[in-house]
């Protein structure tokens, strides 16, 4: 996933103390892993190690610098698995006049110091012991990496990968794909597509290569015609809309780093209209009192609690959270499917209490 914001910069990177409720990494290796795409592994500060834990498909936003003197917001997919002890790493895929993509292609180094914020995102599996059909296009096998990887590793079920792409010089992961197709012969099942061969993938093409798989849960990521298409092809097949998951890339307008504003005092909230809401959070639960009319998210920050956000608009996911009692209610959603909505899943930075008492896990 990919997503842009942009503010004013009164330095470079790593050059003043983090913004509140930022995380400072440093980048420890840059990996090439084609000719317009790279990978940063970044390595937390030691204390802040246990505010990373992620789930398989999960991204991290990152601030980089602009030109002019601004700073845009990043958000990009892990295509480390947070089952196999390899450290956190993203991969980006330069795009045409792209600010942070070529920024980070360009200039970033090992050493280089990062203000990143923490996982988050709704594009991983429920399970990772049922069978799995993913579907990638070029930089989209990102997060679909990481899901893979986690399969396999903690795991039980089979997990076949589509995988498009324009070239063979264009494919990312592929020795890594190779191996884990050579580990696990019979789990890992990978198709690849290439443009330069077959053209683009065809509805038909895609349909006839699903159809092996369409009683399996489908994960799709790529650029938006291909996720179309692969969306149309699954369809056709009848696989139920619960059973796919997409990763939709957004554009983003406000900036994540900025400092959060308190809740919003409600008029309406004398004291007798505010909810209670207990929050599971990290592995601790804890109660704090939700005024009527402010959004979960701020409530929560203002508790002090480390709650994960990026956008705080609707349209990242980053905040999501699953009710677990009670009723919440969303002021905009740009980005969590029917499935996801039906799964209990909310958007915290735009959710009202219903109910006087409400229940979330953020671990879930
Ligand atoms: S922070 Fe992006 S949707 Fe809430």
């Amino acid at each position: 996933m990919t997503s842009a914001v942009t503010t004013r910069a009164p330095s470079q990177p790593g050059e003043q103390p983090p913004p509140a409720h930022a995380l400072r990494v440093t980048v420890a290796e840059v990996v090439a892993e084609t000719e317009d795409a790279c990978s940063l592994v970044l390595q937390p500060e030691p204390a802040d190690v246990h505010r990373f834990a992620y789930r398989p498909g999960q991204f991290l936003t990152l601030r980089v610098p602009t030109p002019d003197g601004g700073w845009t917001a990043r958000c990009y997919s892990l295509a480390s698995s947070p089952d196999t002890g390899e450290p956190l790493k993203v991969t980006v895929k330069r795009t045409a006049g792209g600010l942070g993509s070529n920024w980070i292609c360009d200039e970033v180094s090992p050493g280089t110091r990062l203000d990143v914020l923490r996982p988050g995102g709704t594009f991983t599996p429920p399970s990772l012991d049922e069978d799995l059909v993913l579907f990638a296009a070029g930089s989209g096998v990102t997060p679909v990496m990481s899901i893979l990887k986690s399969a396999l590793r903690a795991g039980t079920g089979r997990v076949a990968l589509v995988y498009a792409n324009r070239d063979e010089r264009s494919v990312i992961f592929g020795d890594e794909l190779r191996e884990l197709a050579r580990d696990h012969p019979d789990r890992l099942h990978v198709v690849h597509l290439l443009e330069s061969l077959q053209g683009l993938p065809s509805e038909p093409v895609l349909r006839a290569l699903a159809g092996e798989f369409a009683a399996r849960r489908a994960f799709v990521c790529g650029p938006e015609p291909f996720m179309e298409t692969v969306g149309a092809a699954l369809r056709s097949l009848r696989v139920p809309p619960e059973r796919v998951h997409v990763e939709r890339y957004t554009s983003l307008t406000g900036d994540p780093f900025a400092a959060p504003e308190p809740p919003d005092p409600d008029e309406s909230d004398d004291g007798q209209d505010a909810a209670t809401v207990h929050v599971t959070l990290d592995g601790e639960t804890r109660t704090v009192r939700w005024p009527a009319g402010a959004r979960l998210l701020d409530v929560l920050l203002a508790a002090g609690l480390d709650a994960p956000f990026s956008c705080r608009e609707g349209a990242c996911s980053a905040c999501a959270c699953r009710v677990l009692e009670g009723e919440v209610e969303m002021a905009h959603n740009e980005v969590l499917e029917r499935e996801d909505l039906e799964e209990g899943y909310v958007l915290g930075c735009q959710s009202t209490a219903r109910t006087p008492e409400v229940a979330v896990t953020y671990d879930e």
